[in-house]
């Protein structure tokens, strides 16, 4: 989305809708009385008639009522101008992206002053227009064949704004970046899985490597048994198709120090292998590799933002089937760690490669750990669909990252790990640990069982099993795929960073 940005005269508009914000007593704002001049002396009779509403995100369309510059306009209440925050109005742009689409409408004008207040300014509206229009806007593109009708893209944005253009234009751009990051997450999770195999997230790896001058490393099957690891190489086994070991590292600084390890479930599709899931648990799974999207997004917008903080990204990624060789309950298999695992349920894969992956991120210098994963149906049982659930071994380190998922308005809840359930995890006759102790409070072993080989450093566990995949249309977006994270991880990075950009 390119911006084109003019100055508020309304008869410079060029685009096919012009919208509109409606606070509560919208003639406080400046140049709302030049509004109704241009556009139509009857608008303060028809917010008086609730035909044009000031409602927190009710949307009124119009034609326009001459010929203009614009072939509608899209009225959206604002509600009370003080009670707006980015939270509001990223979902009100969301909601403006979606009804683009609806209109087939590839290019729209937008007057920043009715959205601002005393604590956001053009720019931040600029930025939240570029994100929230971005994300409500997003189509997944099927495979029908039937279907002839092209998709719309947005293809420009006009900020009409008297601020200063390369400040609206430099804040725009981050909200582009954000959006498209997003969407791109978005698309992995929607993909069918017979078409995204480890190898598709390898590839997909690899372009943003070439695209942002990242240091790739791919691990296969014979890497991975070069290096011994055994919990990825064991869940596998199954498989016809190679296991990916996917390594992305960001090299901010001329030393590699001080390094943010994001570690991504990578499962193309879950069918829960021999402790296999029930017919109507198993659809849906080609989204188990949320995790490993939003970590692939985090790092495109990193990419693009270039903050100065050393990042590695570490992918574990497979597809958990069943076959005369898939592996068993029962087994007992050795992690890259070193540590033995009594494999009780297969259906408990994600923490086996996720446990190799975050060795690896480890023993390549990670100095902080976040793993991201769709672990676990219990944090659904818990949090529901719209929370993310945490745990984390680090105060400090948590509440950095808790300052990051407040400014993208992604939900995060954290539960706690005790020694008990530590106990739970350790109690094995065969082995140092087991992967499945119990289903009472099991996203806290599942994630426990992961920060088993985080160790001491610095970890945070994100467990993105309700929060990944929306069943039907969100405030953000449509349903399927949310990418969700992408956004805060991207963010905490940037907070990390020293204030000097690399
Ligand atoms: N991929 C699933 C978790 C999941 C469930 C993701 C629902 C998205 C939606 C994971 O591998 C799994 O099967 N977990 C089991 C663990 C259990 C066997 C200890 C679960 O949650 O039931
Ligand atoms: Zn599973
Ligand atoms: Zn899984």
């Amino acid at each position: 989305m390119k911006p084109i940005i003019v100055e508020p005269h309304f008869d410079k508009v060029k685009a096919d809708v012009l919208v509109i914000g409606v606070p509560e007593h919208p003639e406080n704002v400046p140049g709302w009385e030049q509004l109704t001049q241009d556009f139509s002396s009857r608008l303060p009779e028809w917010i008086k008639t609730g035909d044009v509403k000031t409602e927190f995100n009710k949307i009124v369309k119009m034609p326009a009522i001459e010929k203009r510059g614009y072939n509608r306009v899209l009225f959206i209440g604002l509600g009370m101008k003080k009670d707006l925050n980015e939270e509001r109005l990223r979902q009100s742009f969301a909601t403006i992206g979606k009804e683009l689409i609806v209109n087939k409408a590839s290019s729209v004008a937008i007057w920043l002053e009715p959205f601002t207040n005393d604590s956001m300014g053009h720019p931040d509206i600029a930025f939240l227009a570029a994100e929230g229009i971005g994300l409500g806007a997003y189509q997944f593109e099927n495979y029908k064949t039937s279907s002839n009708e092209k998709d719309v893209m947005i293809e420009t944005i006009q900020l009409l704004s008297e601020a200063d253009m390369d400040e609206l234009k430099a804040a725009f751009e981050v909200g582009v970046v954000h959006a498209k990051a997003v969407n791109d997450a978005r698309t992995l999770v929607n993909m069918p899985p017979n078409l995204l195999t480890a190898k598709g997230l390898a590839e997909h790896a690899r372009k943003l490597a070439d695209s942002y001058g990242f240091e790739i490393d791919i691990l296969g099957k014979q890497e991975m048994e070069e290096l011994g690891m055994g919990a990825i190489l064991a869940v596998n086994k199954g498989s016809v198709e190679e296991p990916q070991l996917i390594v992305l590292k960001y090299a901010a600084t001329e030393a590699w120090e001080d390094v943010i390890g994001f570690v991504g479930k990578g499962i193309t599709y879950d069918t829960g292998g021999y402790s296999l899931k029930p017919k109507d648990g198993m659809v849906g799974m080609k989204g188990d590799m949320g995790g490993a999207a939003a970590v692939l997004g985090a790092m495109q917008i990193i990419g693009e933002l270039r903050p100065a903080r050393n990042v590695i990204a570490v992918i574990a990624s497979t597809d958990n089937m069943i076959s005369g060789e898939a592996f068993k309950p029962d087994d007992v298999i050795t992690s890259l760690s070193g540590k033995t695992i009594e494999v009780l349920n297969t259906d408990a894969e994600g923490r086996l490669v996720l446990a190799d992956a975050v060795t690896y991120a480890k023993q390549a210098g990670a100095n902080y750990l976040i793993d991201v994963a769709t672990l676990t149906g219990g944090v659904i049982i818990a949090l529901g669909h719209d929370k993310t659930g945490a745990l984390t071994n680090n105060e400090a380190f948590f509440e950095e990252f808790m300052e990051a998922s407040l400014e993208t308005g992604e939900f995060v809840w954290r539960l706690p790990l005790t020694e008990s359930d530590k106990r739970r995890i350790r109690k094995s006759d065969m082995a140092d640990l087991n992967n499945s102790p119990g289903r009472d409070g099991h996203m806290i072993f599942g994630g426990g069982f992961v920060g088993e080989f985080a160790e001491d450093t610095p970890w945070i566990h994100l467990d993105i099993a309700g929060t990944s995949d929306a069943a039907s249309a969100h405030d953000l977006g449509p349903k399927g795929g949310t990418g969700v994270m992408v956004r805060t991880l991207a963010t905490l990075v940037q907070r990390m960073a020293p204030e000097e950009e690399a």
